[in-house]
């Protein structure tokens, strides 16, 4: 195969003739895939579904002496906060075990931020007439959206392959108005990066301008090598306080990925002086999160060791689907020279990068042909991709058949919309 840039407008032509055949056949199959959101399969969920065999018996509703199914204990059952610890590496003490979407509590605690304020803020950010944040770029759209909810200014942050642009965010904190950064330090959403050692250091060893800075650490894929051994992380509770920064840093993680989506549980951890305030600020809201669910998954997954060996079980039906992925976009696109992709080991995504200019037309191609998938821009500031580059690929949900399909339609729209480009 001859790199597009390399042909004749006539061989160009010629491809393009070719594609539009393969294409129009592909459309005639009257497909409906998806590869849009990061979802666990049926296979998956099929295959921790025995966690509602537990608790048949009067004593499992029983956690150190704490009843779960009544009222109480709002910052979690301790049997969670020594699960989640365990998981993080933070003690207990640090955990904030709660209901089934870390989601939700970043924006509980970014929302106590602009209402109340935060331990160390001169005032809530309501009362700011400026508040900037700073997002790794490409990110998680979700994040995103709550800074920008808010009415926060975003600044994009370049990730490079060892995370984010450290020399940009260090010079960016030196401004007050920036309050915090969103950062998910393994495997990225959606580049699949882990920072480096020495991107962790210097997160931890920021020195903001803002009292209040608040670093959003959300370690989502903590767990989830669908390739390789498991990779171990430091904990980013202590580096933070070996730095003189121990309340700048708000950690989540959540089972959503390990057990059910939508039936699982988080956590927030943070230090004792911030559990301490942000637990008056919760207390107004609720009296206790849902504490059954939170012992069934105590007695389900036990421990770091035992949730290892369960990731290992969802890696294999998750590996094969990467593998796809991947293999295809070597074969069909890597000799075009017309998208570049990284190759993660662990999360949910894969991140491809298209010629320049052609994301959003691969994307309608892909849509017209009953492929959704996610938005092109979603993974940037405000939805623009400045390059209108970036394509997420999140093959977890459809079975490998469905993906080589969907994946077919892809490579063909991302073809057609690169000779569009180079001009057909
Ligand atoms: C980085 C990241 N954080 C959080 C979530 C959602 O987590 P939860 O289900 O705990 O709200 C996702 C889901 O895709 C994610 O990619």
């Amino acid at each position: 195969m001859t790199a597009y840039q390399n042909m004749t407008p006539a061989e160009r032509t010629a491809e393009y003739a070719r594609l539009q055949a393969e294409y129009a056949a592909l459309k005639a199959r009257g497909m409906n895939l998806n590869i849009a959101r990061g979802k666990p399969s049926k296979a998956q969920l099929d295959m921790v579904s025995d966690i509602f065999q537990l608790m048949q018996k009067p004593e499992d509703y029983i956690s150190d002496g704490i009843d779960v199914r009544s009222y109480g204990e709002l910052g979690g059952l301790p049997a969670a906060k020594r699960l989640f610890a365990d998981l993080l590496g933070c003690r207990p003490e640090q955990v904030f075990a709660a209901g089934n979407a870390s989601l939700q509590l970043m924006y509980g605690i970014i929302s106590e931020a602009y209402t109340h304020g935060l331990l160390h803020s001169p005032r809530p950010w309501c009362k700011e007439e400026t508040v900037k944040w700073l997002c790794p770029t490409p990110g998680y759209d979700r994040h995103f959206k709550i800074t920008e909810t808010f009415g926060f200014a975003l600044i994009a942050i370049p990730m490079t392959d060892g995370g984010p642009d450290m020399d940009a965010v260090e010079k960016a904190v030196k401004d007050p108005a920036v309050k915090g950064m969103w950062c998910v330090p393994k495997y990225s959403n959606p580049d699949g990066v882990i920072y480096s050692d020495e991107t962790i250091r210097r997160i931890a060893a920021l020195k903001p301008a803002a009292p209040d800075f608040l670093l959003m650490w959300d370690n989502a894929y903590s767990v989830h090598e669908f390739e390789g051994d498991y990779v171990p992380f430091p904990d980013i509770l202590s580096l933070c306080a070996e730095q003189g920064n121990g309340d700048m840093v708000f950690e989540f993680a959540s089972t959503s990925k390990m057990t059910l989506p939508g039936a699982g549980i988080a956590c927030f951890a943070c230090s004792e002086a911030n559990m301490a305030y942000m637990e008056k600020l919760f207390n107004v809201q609720l009296i206790s999160f849902d504490k059954v669910n939170q012992q069934r998954h105590v007695l389900y997954l036990k421990d770091k060791a035992h949730i290892l060996e369960l990731m290992k079980r969802h890696a294999a039906i998750m590996g094969p689907k990467f593998r796809c992925v991947v293999d295809t976009l070597d074969r069909e696109i890597a000799p075009l020279g017309i998208a570049s992709w990284q190759r993660p080991r662990g999360g949910y995504f894969v991140s491809l990068n298209a010629m320049p200019g052609t994301a959003k037309r691969t994307l309608a191609l892909c849509s017209e042909a009953g492929v959704t998938m996610t938005g092109a821009g979603a993974a940037f500031p405000y939805g623009v991709d400045p390059q209108d580059s970036n394509i997420r690929i999140s093959p977890s949900l459809p079975p490998v058949e469905e993906l080589e399909t969907a994946m077919a339609v892809l490579c063909v729209c991302l073809k057609l919309a690169a000779l569009e480009k180079l001009g057909v």
